[in-house]
């Protein structure tokens, strides 16, 4: 089903905070996510991802604040939200002991999926996150990757308008990793659908997200597309060896140079870092360095998103 006319987003959040006793788990967070965009969550271990998730899905009821989902208040309108949801939590709680077939059946009699279609869309579901085969293997025996993939066909059976997926690929091998992200890509591409997912990996936030929201202690830190987060707070570092160690002179000179925010130098190391990545001041670093001493080495690293949440966080990724 493609996604129905609805011009609300797809989800809005207002000033949803979250309280367990005098802890503050989300704290007052307002954010929106539109319809058709794959948004991500990115956050360190006990950030609140998992409680906002909660929340929204209807689990865990705010302590103050307001959201909403297509429009409609979550606590006022749970069956309609319900409905338009389908989650796969982070854990996958799926019947260990029963077959990938029947926990699918279980969830489509409970979503109310019609019998007449059932078995149809528990064979397409299966089919296409390449379970088929093992439709009758006891979950117990699935590798990690192979619970999350039938997960993710669970919660695609009713055939949801949106997706929320709870660190989708935790404990899960890189192939596994890979066949996961197309899946959601082309849930978004081909069928239209919103995905709010949360992850502590940044390669996957990268590679999926339209846009990313970064929570520490509850609260958003940075909201943007990754590229934009990228150019918004990260700074190039260029490493230049030298031939023999450059004056304090010519550091101090390089220094005030526009778009220079910092030069360290180490022996015959200087390291710049600069806003952007700007050819002309490439250049003019070159230029300025030579007229002292023979550059040996240069190298350049793109600014990458861990560096960017270090440095707005403060802390890395996990635990
Ligand atoms: N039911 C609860 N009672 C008390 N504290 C809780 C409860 N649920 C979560 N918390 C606390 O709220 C904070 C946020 O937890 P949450 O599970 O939302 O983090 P997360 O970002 O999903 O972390 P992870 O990356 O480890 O999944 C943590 O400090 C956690 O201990
Ligand atoms: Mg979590």
């Amino acid at each position: 089903m493609k996604q129905t006319e609805n011009t609300s987003p797809a989800i809005e959040l207002n000033r949803l905070t979250k309280r367990f006793g005098d802890f503050t788990a989300v704290d007052g967070l307002s954010l929106t996510v539109r319809s058709g965009e794959i948004f991500g969550l990115l956050g360190p271990n006990g950030s609140g991802k998992t409680t906002i998730i909660n929340m929204i899905s209807g689990l865990s009821k705010p302590t103050s604040g307001e959201a909403k989902v297509l429009g409609h208040n979550i606590i006022h309108d749970t069956r309609v939200v319900y409905a338009a949801l389908g989650s796969v939590p982070q854990e996958t709680a799926l019947y260990e002991e029963l077959d990938a077939w029947t926990n699918l059946s279980i969830h489509a009699t409970l979503y109310g999926v019609h019998r007449s279609e059932r078995d149809m869309k528990i064979t397409d579901m299966l089919n296409l996150v390449q379970l088929y085969e093992r439709r009758h293997s006891r979950v117990s025996s699935f590798s990690g990757g192979m619970k999350r993939r039938l997960a993710l066909a669970r919660a695609l059976l009713h055939d949801p308008l949106l997706l929320y997926l709870d660190e989708p690929t935790l404990g899960v091998d890189v192939q596994s990793r890979r066949a996961i992200w197309n899946y959601i890509l082309d849930l978004k591409k081909k069928e239209g659908k919103t995905v709010l997912l949360t992850t502590n990996y940044l390669e996957e936030a990268n590679a999926l997200c339209d846009r990313i929201a970064i929570i520490d202690h509850g609260k958003l830190v940075a909201l943007d597309t990754p590229i934009n987060l990228k150019r918004r707070y990260g700074d190039t570092v260029m490493e230049i060896e030298t031939a023999s160690s450059v004056s304090p002179q010519l550091s101090a000179k390089l220094s005030i140079l526009p778009g220079v925010s910092e030069v360290i130098q180490k022996d015959k190391i200087l390291k710049v870092t600069m806003s952007g990545d700007e050819l002309s001041l490439t250049g003019q670093l070159i230029t300025l360095v030579t007229q002292e001493t023979n550059i040996k080495k240069i190298s350049q690293r793109e600014p990458n998103l861990e560096e960017i949440f270090l440095s707005l966080t403060g802390s890395g990724l996990r635990d």
